[in-house]
């Protein structure tokens, strides 16, 4: 079996996806060995403990540094084994040393066709730039910012009135759809690797 290992901060749907996807074969031979939140009101944890995952709430509690924080993070990671971490609304920077103890075994989910528009708020930039298409990105993580290798994109149209909130919901129409494919993508890449 394949063990995949999640980061998620909030609501939690491209997680959601990806567990329907191990449960539906559509990722095959493969588990949800730990749901990881650094923000214990998160409705993606409370999702994860429903469905029976190993979920983990790890705040960076006052006077924590990051480094003890991830620590911790990384401390369930290593004991979960994953072959890959996904981030789905991850809203913490991963730091180099935990991208190093990964390396090549991070995935991402951004909601931009990158490398345009890294960062926050980038349906809202892609409106105001008038742009006539946006999409989704999913890319192994390296130590720069929503930079890192592309492994699938989906692109959606802009269309005339769109406003953040309806060009968010049909990029994350997509996301649900592209985030299963790209994870099996890179389980049998990371699998191919010496
Ligand atoms: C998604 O838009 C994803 O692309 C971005 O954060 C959002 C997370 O949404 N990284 P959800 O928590 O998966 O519903």
């Amino acid at each position: 079996m394949r063990r995949l290992a999640i980061l998620l901060s909030g609501r939690g749907s491209n997680f959601v996806a990806l567990a329907d996807g191990v449960d539906s074969g559509k990722i095959p031979d493969a588990e949800i060995v730990a749901v990881v939140s650094d923000n214990p009101e998160a409705p993606g944890l409370a999702i994860a403990r429903e469905r029976g995952l190993p979920a983990h709430a790890l705040p960076r509690e006052s006077g924590m540094t990051r480094a003890v924080h991830e620590g911790r993070i990384r401390r369930v990671l290593d004991a979960a084994k994953p072959d890959l971490i996904c981030l789905a609304g991850y809203m913490r920077i991963i730091s180099p040393e935990l991208v190093e103890a990964y390396p090549g075994r991070i995935v991402n989910i951004h909601p931009s066709l990158l490398p345009k528009y890294p960062g926050l708020h980038v349906q809202r930039r892609a409106i105001e730039a008038g742009d006539q298409e946006s999409g989704c990105t999913v890319h192994y993580v390296d130590v720069g910012i929503d930079s890192g290798p592309i492994i699938l994109q989906k692109r959606v149209p802009i269309l005339p009135g769109d406003t953040e909130e309806t060009l968010s919901a049909r990029i994350l129409e997509q996301e649900h759809v592209v985030y299963p494919d790209a994870v099996n993508m890179a389980l049998a890449e990371v699998s191919s690797r010496p």
